[in-house]
This record gives structure tokens, C-alpha cells and sequence, in this order.
């Protein structure tokens, strides 16, 4: 029998996506192994193009990995800084946009694009159909994180061709998000950035066109 979703189901849902957040700020006590695996589990049941899972997932332990991965976000994130003048540089010093060095998980995200599974099935067309699938596991990897109190921040300011050597994984892999997880410090039903003044959210009728 497939399960019913009632009312309640419905709203505790929409709450879920209320207040899943991008997270920053962890505390740094360790996730069980047992419970990033259950939330990987969950995350590959996300839909994929031709079924293809093309999602390749990497835990990262090892300190001097760590420690290159924050290195390389130093880098880029002052890179990023270089690019903007004014206030817009002054707020974005100031903004905190990765909890690599607290958070007790580190998690890379690649994809296969040789991957054989699938056959290709959906990718003739559009080859950006398997990032997009392993972009698909992350968002539902967030969503089950959140579900059981614990935080995800995603960390794209990075040389993802450096993180490859990092990590020494395939050289054909993409990196498609580098993920920290841990406790949050605290709950927000407000993205940081817009608590931080960076943006605003925007009204659905401003992003949604008729044809
Ligand atoms: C593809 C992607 C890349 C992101 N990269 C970063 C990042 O490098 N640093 C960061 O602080 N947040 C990053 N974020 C988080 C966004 O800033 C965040 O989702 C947005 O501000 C809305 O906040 P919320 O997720 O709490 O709703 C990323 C989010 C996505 C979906």
C-alpha cells in the first residue's frame, strides 16, 4: 500500500522547506557514521537522467585534505573578494561563506559523466542532464539532513580542477558541490544572506513567465 499524505504531512513538509538552511556556522561535536550513511542512502534515492546515478560521493577525513580544501577556499574566496568595489566588497568581507574549518563533515560531491549505467538514456541531448541528477541527490541529501536536526552548508568557492588533486579522485569526475554537515549553532527560517542585507528573497510572480 503506498503511504497517504495527509494535511499535516503536507505542512510539516512545507516547514521542512521553510527552514532548511544554508548553514555556516556548526558546532563542532561528530556525526555517527551510521547517520551519514542512512542520509546517503536516502540522498541516491534522488531522480537521475536514464537512471543513471551518477553521483559519486567522497567523505573527507583526512586532515591535510581538509586542510587543502580550506586553503583552496581561502584563495578563491579572496579572488571572489577582488572582483567587487565599494560597499559591495566591505559587506562581502564580511560575510561568512563556509564552516569548513568547524564542521565535523566534509563531503565532496562528483559526478561521472562516463558513468555507463543508463546507458546514456536522456544525455544525447542535454550531457548537463548527469550534474544536474547529482545536483538532484544533493537537495534531497539537505532535505533528510535537515529533517534530522542536522546542518548543510554547500561550499562552492573553490577551484574545483585543484579539489580534484586534493582528493585524488578520477581525473574524468566533476566536482559538483563540497558539502559541510554538522550541528547547527543555530535554527533561521531566513537565509543568512538576506539576514546579512547580500539579497532578497524574490516574489514566484517575478521569476515565472507565460507563454
Ligand atoms: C549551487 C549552490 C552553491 C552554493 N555555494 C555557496 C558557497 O560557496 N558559500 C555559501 O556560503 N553558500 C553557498 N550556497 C548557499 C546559498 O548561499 C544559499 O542557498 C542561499 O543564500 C539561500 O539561503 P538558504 O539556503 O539558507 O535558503 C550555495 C547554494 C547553492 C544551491
Amino acid at each position: 500500500m503506498p503511504p497517504q499524505f495527509d494535511d499535516h504531512f503536507r505542512a510539516t513538509l512545507a516547514d521542512l522547506f521553510v527552514w532548511r538552511r544554508d548553514v555556516r556556522h556548526f558546532r563542532s561535536d561528530p556525526l555517527p557514521l551510521s547517520l551519514i550513511q542512512e542520509l546517503l542512502a536516502l540522498a541516491c534515492m534522488a531522480p537521475s537522467v536514464g537512471f543513471s546515478q551518477p553521483w559519486r560521493w567522497v567523505m573527507v577525513d583526512d586532515p591535510d585534505r581538509r586542510a587543502a580544501i580550506v586553503a583552496n577556499f581561502k584563495q578563491a574566496n579572496h579572488r571572489a573578494l577582488g572582483q567587487l568595489d565599494g560597499a559591495r566588497a566591505a559587506l562581502y568581507a564580511r560575510l561568512k561563506l563556509a564552516g569548513l574549518i568547524e564542521a565535523p563533515v566534509h563531503l565532496a560531491v562528483f559526478v561521472d559523466p562516463k558513468t555507463e549505467v543508463g546507458s546514456g538514456l536522456g544525455c544525447g541531448t542535454m550531457p548537463e542532464m548527469l550534474p544536474y541528477s547529482a545536483v538532484c541527490a544533493v537537495h534531497t541529501l539537505w532535505l533528510a539532513a535537515r529533517a534530522r536536526g542536522i546542518g548543510l552548508g554547500w561550499v562552492s568557492i573553490l577551484d574545483p580542477r585543484q579539489v580534484l588533486q586534493e582528493l585524488d579522485v578520477p581525473d574524468h569526475w566533476r566536482l559538483v558541490a563540497y558539502l559541510c554537515l554538522g550541528y547547527a549553532e543555530d535554527e533561521q527560517d531566513q537565509p543568512e544572506l538576506e539576514r546579512e542585507g547580500w539579497a532578497v528573497r524574490q516574489p514566484p510572480e517575478n521569476v515565472l513567465v507565460q507563454r
